[in-house]
């Protein structure tokens, strides 16, 4: 045993690491990890501190019955309000104080309907400047019953620039 000096020495290196491991790791692990499971506790109160953005669209119908009788018998039937009018929670809230901006339908309609060859095909497609030039899609298009004819014709007829 007497060469065991350098076994020693490398052990002692090993148990070093180990040491310098345990004492980083204990700064970097945050206290609550691993009170529940593999991760940390206390990330389940942040999430739920956060504020809910959507309101959903029965809340929606629930004061804006017009819009949504009109929307239901047409095309846009199952796109449901905030997928166009973006998250309006605050605005559900308190409708009075809370006033959303109305959607520009030069830039929204074509978000979904502009051609693109990896779109289903089933899925009505135009390319916005052969089909409409620089005409708003709202002068011909009601955009809550979209499909010409459904709907009573576009309360904006006159053309956008
Ligand atoms: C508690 C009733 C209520 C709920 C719920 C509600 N609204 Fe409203 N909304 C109103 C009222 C009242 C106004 C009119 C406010 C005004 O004129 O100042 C309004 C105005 C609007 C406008 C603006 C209309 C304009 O002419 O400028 C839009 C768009 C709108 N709401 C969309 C929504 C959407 C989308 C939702 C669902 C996320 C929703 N609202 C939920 C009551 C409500
Ligand atoms: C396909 C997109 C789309 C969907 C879905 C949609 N909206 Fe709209 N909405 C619009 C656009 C675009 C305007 C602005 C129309 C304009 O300026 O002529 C508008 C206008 C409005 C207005 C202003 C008054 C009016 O009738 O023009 C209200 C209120 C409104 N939307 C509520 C709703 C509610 C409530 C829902 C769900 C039941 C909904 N919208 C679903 C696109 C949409
Ligand atoms: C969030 C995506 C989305 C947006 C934004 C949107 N649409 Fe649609 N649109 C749809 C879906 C989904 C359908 C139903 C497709 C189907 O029946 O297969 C549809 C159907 C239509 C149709 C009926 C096509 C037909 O003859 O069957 C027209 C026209 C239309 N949209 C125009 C518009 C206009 C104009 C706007 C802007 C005001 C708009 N859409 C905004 C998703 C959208
Ligand atoms: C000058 C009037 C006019 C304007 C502006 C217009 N459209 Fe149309 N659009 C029509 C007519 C007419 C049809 C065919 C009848 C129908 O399906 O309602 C049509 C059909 C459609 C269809 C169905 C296509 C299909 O394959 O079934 C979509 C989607 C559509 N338009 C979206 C738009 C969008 C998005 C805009 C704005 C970029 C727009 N339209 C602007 C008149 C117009």
């Amino acid at each position: 045993m007497k060469d065991s000096e350098h076994l020693i020495r490398l052990a002692a290196v090993f148990a070093g690491g180990l040491l310098f491991f345990v004492v980083i790791r204990s700064f970097f692990v945050p206290s609550s990890f691993g009170l529940y499971g593999h991760y940390r506790a206390d990330a389940i109160k942040d999430v739920a501190a956060l504020q809910v953005v959507h309101a959903g669209h029965e809340a929606c119908e629930g004061c804006h019955s017009d819009v949504a009788d009109l929307k239901n018998k047409g095309k846009h039937a199952h796109v449901n309000c905030e997928a166009c009018h973006g998250p309006q929670g605050q605005h559900a809230n308190d409708p009075m104080s809370v006033k959303p901006p109305l959607p520009d339908p030069a830039k929204l309609c074509v978000t979904c309907h502009e051609a693109n060859a990896a779109k289903p095909r089933s899925f009505p497609q135009i390319v916005a400047k052969d089909h409409a030039g620089d005409v708003a899609c709202n002068t011909c298009h009601v955009p809550h019953n979209p499909r010409i004819g459904d709907a009573p014709a576009p309360a904006h007829s006159e053309v956008k620039k």
